[in-house]
């Protein structure tokens, strides 16, 4: 199956990814599922088409490659037939040719998953496509949560189909131009998170209001929230190198004055608050460089947890692990 867009996921598959995600990263390499991957992908490879730069993604679907013995065949864009002008197209079909377990696809275009996967026969993973989505990353963003901050934060216990139930979760950032923040807005309340939004205008228009969460122009706004101030601060980079907003700078210092993540801005909330970021961080940005090594980041948290979100994401994406029943750390047979 493809992963193109969490949309495609309903609910019962999105919390059965998410409960492999967080079985496997307990269970590390010892988990039976593997074992019986590893045999029925031995001699296999995974592409890794990376159109766009990528350190934490691209690192963490090789590690989980190597979890599952399958082969990474990682295309230098630079160097490959792209450079003498083949298309995108002919390149998917290419690659599929060779048979490979999956194509996982980064790309500046938007669109570029679902065109990849009306030329391949090799299924389509979403390592990132243009501002529209991501889904590995809101995928082990929640394996995150539930893992760390879930045992740190002492919440009345949850619906086990919504296991966020009374998480309350702020992102603050370049809302507008992030795929992250997008796939987190369609996973995070699905999972029983409340939402809010932290942003200036330039970085989070007027027509978010439209999504129904609550909207806030500073960073103290949605901290002060009467009874209700977030459990978990998500900050987003601020990305110049995405379609550019009429006045970047002026919208960039509009967000640095106002919404950035400060010491002072976590010492406001409960002592057992948390940030989280999506990496790359721009220090002194987004957030305070004295939150570097910070007790209170999970950010590290994050990176580590790539690695079984995404083994999660290839047994399901090769069929070897059903996201249709609950029981789904079983093998498919
Ligand atoms: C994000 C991305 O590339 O979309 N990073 C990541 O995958 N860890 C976010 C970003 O680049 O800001």
């Amino acid at each position: 199956m493809n992963l193109l867009t969490l949309s495609q996921l309903n609910p019962t598959q999105r919390l059965a990814l998410l409960r492999l995600a967080t079985t496997l990263a307990s269970s590390a390499t010892s988990n039976p599922l593997l074992t019986t991957a590893r045999k029925r992908l031995a001699h296999r490879s995974i592409a890794l088409l990376f159109f766009e730069n990528s350190t934490r993604t691209r690192a963490s679907f090789e590690t989980a490659a190597a979890q599952l013995a399958l082969h990474p065949l990682a295309l230098d864009i630079s160097t490959s037939s792209t450079a003498k002008g083949e298309s995108f197209a002919d390149t998917i079909r290419t690659i599929a040719a060779l048979d490979p377990a999956a194509i996982i696809l980064r790309h500046a275009d938007a669109n570029a998953a679902h065109i990849a996967a009306s030329h391949s026969t090799a299924p389509i993973i979403n390592a990132g496509t243009g501002t529209k989505a991501h889904p590995t990353q809101a995928l082990l963003d929640a394996a995150t949560i539930a893992t760390h901050a879930l045992p740190r934060l002492n919440l009345p216990a949850a619906d086990p189909d919504q296991p966020f139930q009374h998480l309350r979760i702020a992102i603050t950032g370049d809302i507008a131009r992030s795929r992250v923040a997008r796939s987190l807005i369609r996973l995070l309340p699905s999972l029983g998170a409340e939402l809010s939004l932290v942003g200036p205008p330039g970085f989070l228009p007027d027509r978010f209001a439209l999504l129904g969460f609550p909207i806030h122009r500073s960073i103290n706004d949605a901290l002060t929230t009467p009874d209700s101030p977030p459990h978990i601060l998500y900050a987003l980079r601020v990305q110049h190198e995405r379609a550019s907003h009429a006045d970047d700078n002026a919208a960039t210092d509009a967000f640095i004055s106002t919404c950035a993540i400060r010491r002072e801005t976590l010492d406001k909330l409960a002592p057992n608050a948390l940030i989280m970021h999506p990496g790359p961080v721009n220090w002194g940005v987004e957030l305070d460089a004295a939150l570097a090594n910070d007790t209170r980041s999970l950010i590290l948290h994050q990176v580590a947890m790539g690695v079984p979100t995404r083994t999660a994401v290839i047994l399901a994406a090769t069929g070897l692990a059903d996201l249709n029943t609950q029981s789904q750390s079983r093998p498919t047979t």
